[in-house]
């Protein structure tokens, strides 16, 4: 799953007393393995808001291991100033790890703008189709572990592995694979002991589901782009998050950083807070009332009662989760089939209240 790959890509190079420094608007999911499961074993996640590369070098100190943000914030839509948290990082000689999963190539490319490793659920875009729960964890193959000097589980004999080097035996010799060093460790050590590893049918669905992707997701974003200027002018509507839109703050950055739109996943306050949303959702016709993002079919949810409960309300709204936002994801039917749906359950909603 997405949630095995980024406790993987974690927990390769992290121990217990040691930290990461993390964006806090992030999918919950993420959210609750960082503030929850990584402290019970001693790694403290540091939440920073992700909007001004400082923050992060802040709470940077000796035992920081990486820094942590997502492509596009999910809900919330936000995109972060990619290139400048990776300058921060390479001053202080970390890693910088992104979670791609909702702007997969050829949406955004994070190699291209200074991430060194990228983590996806492949369960959304690239599986494309809802069928199977997948993660995947891909490395530029460009941070040199060595001359950081902090990364011992990587560039001193491993105990674990008949004391192999792996910097030594994959990482730094003519012919290798960039990368391999740091995905050996993940292979043939968690993988290993913790045994996420996809079953061949699962593989299979998601090799089916790569040979379509550069074609979803042009559909994806262009159908974003419909609906998110639908919303946006409709009157049952109060805000809508998409960093497509003019009026996002991050609309320059989402422009130069995605040229075909910046995915489909997007957030709107309805009219009405809860009982409005609540509403809305009951009356989807099209869509799907599914927790999932980026299948092929549109979804929409309530973030608060599902996705991100488990945060408590404070958390909640740090993470951009207000009781009335709505997250749709929008697929690739036709739009006229999709606007069609939401103007009925938008007009449905608006009746409830
Ligand atoms: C941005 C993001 N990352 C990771 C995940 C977790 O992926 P998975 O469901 O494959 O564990 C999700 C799931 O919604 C997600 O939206």
């Amino acid at each position: 799953s997405g949630m095995a790959a980024i406790f993987y890509a974690v927990a390769a190079i992290t121990s217990a007393g040691q930290n990461l420094v993390t964006g806090d608007k992030l999918y919950g999911g993420t959210y609750t393995q960082f503030s929850h499961t990584l402290r019970r074993f001693g790694i403290d996640a540091r939440f920073v808001d992700s909007g001004d590369p400082a923050n992060f070098e802040r709470a940077i100190d000796e035992n920081t291991r990486l820094l942590y943000t997502e492509s596009v914030g999910n809900p919330k839509g936000n995109v972060d100033d990619i290139e400048g948290i990776a300058e921060v990082a390479h001053r202080h000689r970390i890693p910088f790890v992104v979670d791609n999963t909702v702007t997969p190539p050829p949406l955004f490319n994070p190699f291209e703008h200074g991430v060194d490793i990228a983590v996806y659920s492949l369960t959304k875009m690239i599986g494309g189709h809802g069928t199977s729960i997948g993660g995947a964890v891909v490395d530029k193959g460009c941070f040199d572990w060595k001359a950081a000097g902090r990364y011992a589980e990587l560039t001193e004999p491993d105990p674990s592995y008949h004391g192999v080097n792996f910097w030594e035996t994959f990482g730094s010799r003519e012919g290798m694979v960039p990368g391999s060093a740091y995905l050996a460790k993940i292979r043939l050590g968690l993988l290993r002991d913790l045994g996420a590893a996809l079953s061949p049918f699962n593989s299979w669905l998601f090799l089916q589901g790569l040979e379509t992707l550069p074609l979803r997701a042009r559909a994806h974003a262009a159908n974003a782009l419909s609906v998110a200027r639908f919303l946006d002018a409709h009157p049952a509507v109060d805000s809508v998050d998409y960093a497509g839109l003019t009026g996002h703050p991050d609309h320059a950055r989402a422009q130069r950083y995605f040229p075909l739109g910046p995915g489909a996943v997007l957030g709107f306050e309805i009219k009405g807070g809860l009982e409005a949303g609540k509403r809305f959702i009951e009356s989807v016709k099209l869509a799907s009332h599914v927790a999932n993002i980026l299948d092929a079919k549109t979804l929409v949810i309530h973030p608060a009662s599902t996705t991100h409960q488990q945060l408590t309300p404070v958390e909640q709204l740090k993470a951009g989760v207000t009781p009335g936002l709505i997250r749709i994801s929008v697929g690739i039917e036709h739009i006229d089939d999709i606007l069609s749906d939401l103007e009925q359950a938008l007009r449905a909603a608006r009746a409830a209240v």
